[in-house]
């Protein structure tokens, strides 16, 4: 369903005519790997020399996730994650990568401490894997598991630097997937109980929580493309486990309050501004699909109690709505997090494309990433503007939030040379060219209250392994040695400076 990540090419129709209905929202076709194409885009889209400043108290963070970087994957204690099944499992994941050792963080965090004081960052946005906590997904707290992350904020706490912690990154307890998923309705109750615990252990210390991280990628990823964790590839279970989520969001968000009132609660959201590819009707109707199935799928049923119109009608039946249910889906977030890479190209299917996939009633857009700026080593597109459309949108639409960067970077494959620097110039230029685009929202407007760079260190980079590196620390992964790289460096002077370094 969403332009995504790994695949980023072609969209839906070329992909579905073999895989059937549930094609329909397999997104897009083609390499992730794709060849970059040349560069039409020669001239920043804002340029550095003008930027505005950033408000005081600004917020400069990095983010990971527990699976990501944690490793330890089965100690102390800690259950099995929908991940580690899914990457112990053949062809899964590239080169047979797997997260059991990672960055090694659950034995390194000072080490990773010390590059955040290093580069003079506030605040630091990391998950809690919530099978380190319950590791069968039910029952009392693992004090181990818990000790891991109350050692951890202390010590963020100790260093000037705010956790911004997020309940769930995509590690569900393996136990609840072979209890039905996150299509099934009880996993809504099991999340509840595990942010319960978790508040109750961190909340004295911790007042900045995201519920999910981008839901709409392991909703569609893991549950209809089967290219993520758990793997499976039913139109079904995307319908079901959407809904599931988004009661889990609204019941979340109350639980974590009910516990800690003060507390400042939101979600991370992957968005992408959805362009029409031409001014037709068709194409401008279609880029609003996209928009709707991108951007609000699970952020309109928080603030609005609804799903936004991204489907031909909404099949509550097979979404298993019930009565009431959009009451529950409710929850009037504190903040609204963006984690953004890239844009999307939205185009209507043709008729003869309509006539040959019968999916095209469900969903009928064709989504595209740019081709217009230059790409990254996984081959997204680099698009400042992007980042300031979208927040702009966010802004207008639903009446000037609160906004948090919570994700934005890019992966370029830059090792050390003879004498060990890590000279990545293309990403130092990534973060200067979108946080100029940042500076020019909160300009016009936008309440944006920090920019976590994804991400403080190269890491597993899910269904692609270890052969992306988005990390602003370099990291060895056979002698776990990191090194910040160039990037690092120049984040570390516009952290301290509160400004772009020019
Ligand atoms: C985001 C994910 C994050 C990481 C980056 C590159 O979509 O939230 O875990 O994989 O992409």
């Amino acid at each position: 369903m969403r332009l995504t990540r790994r695949k980023f090419v072609r969209s839906i129709l070329g992909a579905g005519a073999a895989a059937g209905l549930s094609a329909a929202f397999s997104s897009c076709s083609g390499s992730s790997r794709a060849t970059p194409a040349a560069s039409s885009r020669t001239t920043p889209q804002f340029a550095s020399s003008s930027t505005p400043p950033f408000p005081k108290g600004f917020f400069w963070g990095t983010a990971t996730g527990a699976y990501q970087v944690e490793g330890a994957w089965n100690e102390d204690g800690k259950g099995e994650s929908i991940w580690d099944r899914f990457a112990h499992t053949p062809g899964k994941i590239r080169n047979g990568d797997t997260g059991d050792v990672s960055c090694d963080s659950y034995h390194r965090w000072r080490e990773d401490i010390a590059l955040m004081r290093a580069m003079n960052l506030n605040s630091y946005r990391f998950s809690i894997s919530w099978p380190r906590i319950q590791p069968s997904g039910a029952g009392v707290a693992n004090a181990k598991g818990v000790d891991y992350y109350s050692r951890l904020v202390d010590a963020l706490l100790e260093a000037h630097i705010r956790p911004l912690v997020t309940l769930y990154h995509w590690d569900l307890p393996q136990a609840l997937e072979d209890a039905g998923g996150w299509p099934n309705r009880d996993t809504a109750g099991r999340f509840v109980d595990y942010v319960q615990l978790v508040s109750h252990a961190l909340g004295d210390r911790v007042s900045d929580w995201t519920i999910f991280n981008e839901p709409d990628a392991f909703v569609d990823l893991g549950h209809l493309e089967g290219t993520h964790a758990p793997g499976r590839k039913s139109l079904l279970d995307f319908l079901r486990a959407t809904h599931v989520v988004n009661l889990a969001q609204g019941e979340g968000f109350r639980a974590l309050k009910a516990v800690r009132p003060k507390s400042r609660v939101g979600t991370a959201l992957s968005m992408s501004p959805c362009e029409p590819a031409t001014d037709s009707d068709d194409d401008k109707l279609a880029a609003e699909r996209a928009h709707a199935i991108t951007n609000t799928w699970f952020l309109e049923p928080a603030l609005l109690g609804r799903y936004p119109q991204a489907l031909t009608f909404l099949p509550e039946t097979a979404m298993r709505i019930q009565p009431d249910d959009m009451e529950k889906t409710r929850a009037p977030l504190d903040f609204i997090g963006i984690n953004l890479y890239y844009r999307i190209i939205a185009s209507a299917p043709g008729t003869m494309e309509r006539f040959s996939h019968a999916q095209e009633w469900l969903f009928p857009v064709k989504m595209d990433g740019g081709q217009q700026g230059p790409k990254t080593d996984f081959g997204w597109e680099v698009w400042p503007k992007a980042l300031y459309d979208m927040v702009m949108r966010i802004t207008r639409d639903y009446n000037q939030p609160v906004i948090e960067l919570t994700e934005s970077g890019c992966s370029y494959n830059d090792g050390p040379d003879t004498t060990g620097a890590i000279h990545d110039a293309r990403r130092i230029e990534y973060h200067r060219e979108y946080l100029s685009a940042l500076a020019h929202s909160i300009a016009d407007g936008a309440d944006v209250r920090g920019y976590h760079a994804w991400s403080l260190l190269d890491n597993f980079e899910w269904a692609e392994g270890y052969s992306q590196r988005f990390g602003l620390a370099y990291v060895d992964f056979k002698t776990q040695q990191r090194t910040l790289k160039d990037s690092g460096k120049w984040y570390a002077k516009v952290a301290t400076e509160n400004r772009l370094a020019v």
